[in-house]
């Protein structure tokens, strides 16, 4: 923290560029992050969102633009950007045939630390994360869960300021993403400054303090879970007593709102983009034009429907299109279903 001025936030990149061959990666990307907080760079696959990590971890070098980690430009002062970074990266480093107390200590050998002192950090992360039950088993016979939670912890060995965490949670059941999620709350309690990137909004909408949302490989939103909601407006859902009424429901709403609303399942759901709606009216008019409600409420969109709104696709409609080849492969059949009974289709 000695080397930030102060009010600067300890992640700073301006107008970053990287391009690969035809493709532009990084298209002017933009942040800052304030120390102490954790700042959810969220995007679909393809959005730049590792370029950017590694650039600013100092694994990669921009074409172009410039960054400050912890007080020092990434190109120019690499070492000790390095010195104050750690990094979890997309697919976990550790080795499969040691357990997960020797992984640490041979990375703790690693980092120049001392035989003894690697073995004393070992102990005290895996007591500190919940893995000393684990900690001396073959890591091969780990779940995905326990495999990234040990890769989170090597990234601790050197107490870093700021931790980068490249999709921490992608292809987890439940239960690990609960268990990373509550890793990455308590190193922010004691300090610790969180990037992590995510193709989950809800991750980041529990997660982050902000939230960076990339599309071609430049940020194009910022601001809170709360605030990234506010900015597109509330929104009126219907229950319908009858799926029969739907289109006599969708045009009240539509006159109400001006918006075209979506039906899923038995709920109509509209944005309210040019202002509230007073529920008392929404009652009136549905009623008036015959249609049996079993519910009217107004709520604030998802981050879902933010993205929507910001990107014109879906989160998971853009993981797919710039990934051709079949999404992530990470996630299970379940989620692929539950994605499925989500679709929704709008009324005009
Ligand atoms: N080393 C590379 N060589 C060529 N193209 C690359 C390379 N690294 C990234 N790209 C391309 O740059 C774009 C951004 O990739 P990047 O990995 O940063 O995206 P991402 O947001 O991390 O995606 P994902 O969610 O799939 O991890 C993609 O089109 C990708 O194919
Ligand atoms: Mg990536």
């Amino acid at each position: 923290m000695e080397d930030l001025m102060a009010d600067e936030p300890i992640v700073v990149a301006e107008a970053l560029r990287k391009r690969f061959g035809a493709t532009q990666a990084l298209d002017g990307l933009d942040l800052a992050v304030p120390a102490g907080t954790v700042c959810g760079v969220l995007g679909p696959n393809g959005a730049g969102k590792t370029t950017a990590v590694r650039i600013l971890a100092t694994l990669a070098d921009a074409d172009s633009g410039r960054a400050r980690v912890a007080g020092h430009d990434v190109a120019a002062e690499p070492d000790r950007v390095r010195a104050r970074i750690g990094l979890a990266g997309q697919y976990a480093a550790v080795d499969e045939k040691l357990t997960g107390r020797g992984n640490l200590r041979m990375f703790g050998r690693l980092y120049h630390l001392s035989r003894r002192d690697a073995r004393a950090r070992a102990d005290e992360l895996l007591e500190r994360f919940g893995l000393t039950d684990a900690a001396d088993r073959q890591v091969a016979g780990y779940s995905g869960g326990m495999r990234r939670r040990l890769d989170l912890i090597a990234s601790l060995i050197l107490r870093p300021q700021v931790l980068f965490l490249d999709e921490p949670t992608t292809g987890l059941d439940p239960r690990s993403r609960g268990e990373i999620w509550d890793a990455v709350r308590g190193l922010v309690a004691d300090g610790t400054t969180v990037l992590l990137t995510t193709q989950y909004l809800d991750e980041a909408d529990r997660l982050a303090d902000d939230i960076a949302v990339v599309d071609h490989g430049r940020v194009i939103a910022t601001g809170t879970p709360d605030e990234l909601k506010s900015s597109i407006g509330d929104r009126l859902d219907v229950v319908l007593e009858d799926p029969e009424s739907a289109p006599g429901a969708a045009a009240v709403l539509h006159r109400l709102s001006g918006a075209y609303p979506e039906l899923e399942g038995d709920r109509l759901s509209a944005a309210l983009t040019r202002g509230t709606v007073r529920l008392a009216d929404a009652v009136r008019e549905l009623d008036r034009a015959g249609v049996a409600v079993g519910d009217v409420a107004l709520r604030r969109p998802t981050l879902d429907e933010v993205f929507l709104r910001l990107t014109g696709r879906p989160a998971e409609a853009a993981a797919g299109e710039a990934d051709p080849g079949g999404g992530s492969g990470h996630e299970s059949g379940s989620e692929r279903e539950a994605a499925g009974a989500r679709r929704k289709e709008t009324v005009r």
